[in-house]
């Protein structure tokens, strides 16, 4: 292990995962049920600390095009990979950047002020040292009136904060209506582009054929990410090879294929199907359909794809 790891372990690549959290449109959210007025989402910046392989931040960025996004980490592998893919979505608001915190909190970085500053599995899994730092860059860098997302862990389950809390998803949900019906909330940004999110999608698609590495696709309309399976990544990925409506066998030969090589099977009722032909008979005539009528037509509406 090298100098720049801090005592932090590098040697294995984190995984990349999506985080709902982090969306600004979340954090909205929750900032407004607790009364406090949130960053204005037509202009701001954002800044992501340890942002891991950068799946949460490019997500964001591509459905937020409105925003400035700036996603730190010291891991090289990290920074490397997160920067091929907005090179390859062609995505033109955010920049991955490779620094240690402690370099970030001694301002040896050009940033700006930003509304919103998050970190995910960061603060309760890094040295006292570190955690100063990040303090210190919270202080710096958070603009009046922004928001910091701050996840740790901690001894209490979810379960018994929220019965501290008092407080049931009903009533949660009960707010928020109450807030989009005064018009302080808006539970959809029709005026986002939702350019950025479809090449982003389009790379994230055609990179699930040989990875497993996203379950999210950028959904801008919420300004957030929509969970898509691994079979609605192959199912995509199919048809994106040009397979039509028409050639359902061979669009199921084709997923069957991707799961096989990751030795999946599909299940029904509880029942694992073993046999190649049985597993290609489910997906063509229980899969295929349900996506071609509910999951591609909400996907388009959601504006993940054009057409
Ligand atoms: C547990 S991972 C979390 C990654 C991401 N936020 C997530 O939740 O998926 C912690 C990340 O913080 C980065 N990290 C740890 N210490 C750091 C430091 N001192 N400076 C910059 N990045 C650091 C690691 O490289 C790693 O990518």
């Amino acid at each position: 292990m090298s100098d720049w790891t801090d005592g932090y372990v590098s040697d294995i690549e984190y995984t990349a995962g999506f985080y709902k959290e982090l969306a600004p449109s979340y954090l909205n959210l929750c900032a407004l049920i607790h009364g406090y007025v949130p960053p204005d989402r037509s202009d701001f910046n954002y800044l992501e600390l340890g942002c891991g392989r950068g799946l949460s931040s490019l997500i964001l960025a591509a459905a937020n095009p409105k925003g400035n996004f700036y996603a730190v980490d010291f891991n090289p592998a990290h920074i490397h990979e997160a920067k091929r893919l907005v090179r390859e979505a062609e995505l033109d608001n955010i920049r991955f950047i490779e620094a240690s915190f402690e370099e970030v909190a001694e301002g040896r970085l050009d940033l700006p002020e930003c509304q919103y500053i998050v970190l995910h599995g960061i603060y309760t899994w890094v040295s006292e040292a570190n955690r100063k730092h990040l303090r210190h860059i919270v202080r710096n860098y958070l603009a009046s009136g922004g928001l910091v997302y701050n996840s740790y862990k901690t001894q209490k389950s979810i379960r018994e904060l929220r019965q501290e809390l008092n407080v049931s998803s009903r009533q949660v949900i009960e707010l928020a209506m109450v807030m989009i019906h005064a018009g302080w909330m808006h539970p959809v940004l029709t005026d986002n582009d939702p350019e950025p999110s479809r090449r982003l999608n389009r790379v994230l698609a055609e990179q699930s054929v040989y990875s497993n590495q996203s379950g999210f696709l950028a959904a801008p309309l919420i300004g957030s990410a929509k969970v898509a399976s691994l079979t609605d990544f192959l199912i995509l990925a199919a048809v994106r090879d040009g397979y039509t409506d028409q050639q359902s066998k061979e669009i199921s030969r084709q997923v069957w294929q991707g799961l096989s090589a990751r030795n999946l099977k599909l299940k029904t009722n509880e029942q694992t199907l073993d046999k190649p032909r049985d597993n290609i008979a489910h997906l063509q005539k229980e899969t295929l359909p349900v996506w071609r009528d509910k999951t591609l037509p909400l996907w388009k509406a959601l504006g993940l794809f054009g057409g």
